[in-house]
Parts: structure tokens; C-alpha cells; sequence
């Protein structure tokens, strides 16, 4: 999908991943289910996609010019996908990140030569101060020269990425899809994709996710969690009320254990943001019924999370 794909770099593998049917988690006499595998991205999340399309937007308008350093605020998937993009393209890349979010993220990033600046959370939660205070520290740093502010919450060259996600899918299933849900951080994935699919047919069923324990969007108010990426603690800038047609608040222990059976069902291992995708994804192929299909995403690898207690209970 990047513009540099011609010259057959890394870059050039982001993106064409492959979207399958769920065969053993979704119960009978339900609409199917099918599942696009983001994980098969070279940092094994779909944030490759928005990484390419911030840095290459960017240096197409002349805002980004070789020697200056990228500044990025991140749980870490971000984060590492801007340190690969950042690493093949030649800018220095400073990140603020937490110890509350995965190690193998942080060493992800630190092994593509980030620069990576951490603030610690007491609880080894993601509470609802802690994105807004990493923010806050990025910001802080890139008033400094020749610095360029990514901003991942606010920056919608991240939606020019995630419209390639969304045009895959229209070639994947040439037979429609009725619905599409995925869990929000920033909104950047379901609102790229949405603007695609509702734009080839407006009546396809958009609903974004977020953890029940931190329901910012269905309820207004936040709280802490432990699924990495999402439940940010603020609404989401980029969330467009004309994109979704409904929000839903998933259980967190509901998206840990799909998480797990994917793996040990599917053989599908990915993180807790995406087992919330796919129980959700299921909530809905019970309510559409059969003859219906239901789209989700497989957000990153669990390879990020082997460390973590999503596997090790
Ligand atoms: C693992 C994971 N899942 C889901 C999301 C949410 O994606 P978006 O920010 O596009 O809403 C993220 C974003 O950081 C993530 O890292």
C-alpha cells in the first residue's frame, strides 16, 4: 500500500492481508463471521498501514523533510510501526510511552532505534490520566526544531491508511458485507474503514467497541483497563457520529477469553482488543442470523502479549 512499494522495500509488504471465516466460535445459527488478519503486517499490527500513510502525507505536503525527528505519543503498536517506517525512511523517531503497556512493544520500538521515553503508572493500569500525560510530554518535546508531532489521536493522514484496509475488504467479499465493528483507541481503523464500506453501501452496519470497564463513548466516563491500545480515556477526535451506527461497551473478560479461544480454535493468536472485536463480532452475526455477514479485524499478533497474562492462566 505505501507509495514507495515500487522500490520493493519492507514497506511494500504492509497491507493485502489475508480475510478468513471464523469455523469453530461462532454458534450455529448465526450470520457468518469472517476475520481480517492485520497481524501479518511486519510489525504484526494494523497500525504499519497508518504509519506509512502519516509519514508519507506528511512529507508529500513538505512538512516532514529528511534530518528532522518524528515525536509520537504510544501504547506501543503505533509506536512501533512508526519506528519501522522511521527506521526504513531515515528520521530519527522519539517516542513517550508506559511500562503499563507490553514490554516485547517497548523493546519493539527501542530494536528499531527509537529514542523511547517512558512514564512510569504506579498501578500498571492504563488509567484515564495516562495517554493524556504522554500526550502532553510529546507535545512537549516536539516544539523543539526541526521536530514533527505525529499525533495519532488527532491526524487524519491515519485515515488515509485505513481506507486501503477498507477497499480490501469490498475485493475480499464480493458478496457484501451487512456489518463491521472493531474496537476504538483512537478511531482511526473503523473510521477509515466505515468511510469505504458505507460509501459503497450505506447500509452496512458500523459499531465500534470499547472495554466495558471504560465506557468514555456509551456511558461518558472512563476507568482503567488492561486492553492494550484502546479505551484511551478521552473521545476519540476522529470518532465521526456519521461513521457508526452504533456503540457497544464488551466485558473485558469476554474479549480475554475469545482471545484464547481463537487461539486454541482458530489458531488465530492476537491480542485482547481483538478478542473483544470478535465476541462483539459475534453479539451481532446472533442478531442479524444466518444468510448475514459480519466483518472484523484481528488488530495485532499475540506474540506481543506471550509475556503478559492473556495466555498465562
Ligand atoms: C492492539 C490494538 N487494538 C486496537 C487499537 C485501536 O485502533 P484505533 O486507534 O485505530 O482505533 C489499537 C490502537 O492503538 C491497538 O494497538
Amino acid at each position: 500500500m505505501s507509495t514507495t512499494s515500487g522500490t520493493r522495500n519492507v514497506l511494500s509488504a504492509i497491507g493485502n492481508t489475508p480475510c478468513i471465516e471464523l469455523n469453530h466460535v461462532v454458534p450455529e445459527g448465526c450470520a457468518r463471521v469472517f476475520i481480517k488478519l492485520e497481524g501479518l503486517n511486519p510489525t504484526g499490527s494494523y497500525k504499519d498501514r497508518m504509519a506509512c500513510s502519516i509519514i508519507e502525507e506528511a512529507e508529500r505536503r513538505g512538512d516532514l523533510k529528511p534530518g528532522m525527528t518524528v515525536v509520537e505519543a504510544t501504547g506501543g503498536s503505533t509506536g512501533s510501526s512508526l519506528a519501522l517506517v522511521c527506521a526504513v525512511k531515515g528520521y530519527s523517531f522519539t517516542v513517550v510511552s508506559s511500562d503499563a503497556f507490553a514490554e516485547e512493544k517497548l523493546k519493539t520500538m527501542a530494536a528499531f532505534g527509537a529514542n523511547v521515553d517512558i512514564i512510569h503508572s504506579p498501578t500498571g493500569k492504563i488509567t484515564p490520566q495516562l495517554i493524556p500525560s504522554m500526550r502532553e510530554r510529546a507535545r512537549e518535546l516536539s516544539q523543539a526544531d526541526d521536530h514533527y508531532y505525529a499525533d495519532q489521536f488527532s491526524n487524519h493522514d491515519v485515515l488515509v491508511g485505513y481506507e486501503g484496509l477498507g477497499r480490501e475488504l469490498l475485493e475480499q467479499m464480493p458478496g457484501g458485507i451487512d456489518a463491521f465493528c472493531g474496537a476504538v483507541g483512537g478511531a482511526g481503523m473503523v473510521m477509515g474503514v466505515s468511510k469505504v464500506l458505507k460509501s459503497h453501501n450505506p447500509n452496512c452496519h458500523v459499531t465500534v467497541l470499547e472495554p466495558a470497564s471504560a465506557p468514555v463513548i456509551t456511558k461518558g466516563y472512563g476507568g482503567q483497563h488492561s486492553v492494550e491500545g484502546i479505551g484511551i480515556g478521552f473521545l476519540p477526535p476522529m470518532l465521526n457520529k456519521e461513521l457508526y451506527d452504533e456503540a457497544l461497551a464488551i466485558e473485558e473478560a469476554e474479549g480475554r477469553a475469545m482471545a484464547r479461544r481463537l487461539a486454541r480454535e482458530e489458531g488465530i493468536l492476537a491480542g485482547t482488543s481483538t478478542g473483544l472485536n470478535v465476541a462483539a463480532a459475534i453479539h451481532l452475526a446472533k442478531q442479524l442470523g444466518p444468510g448475514k455477514t459480519v466483518v472484523t479485524v484481528a488488530c495485532d499478533t499475540g506474540l506481543k502479549y506471550v509475556r503478559g497474562d492473556l495466555y498465562n492462566q
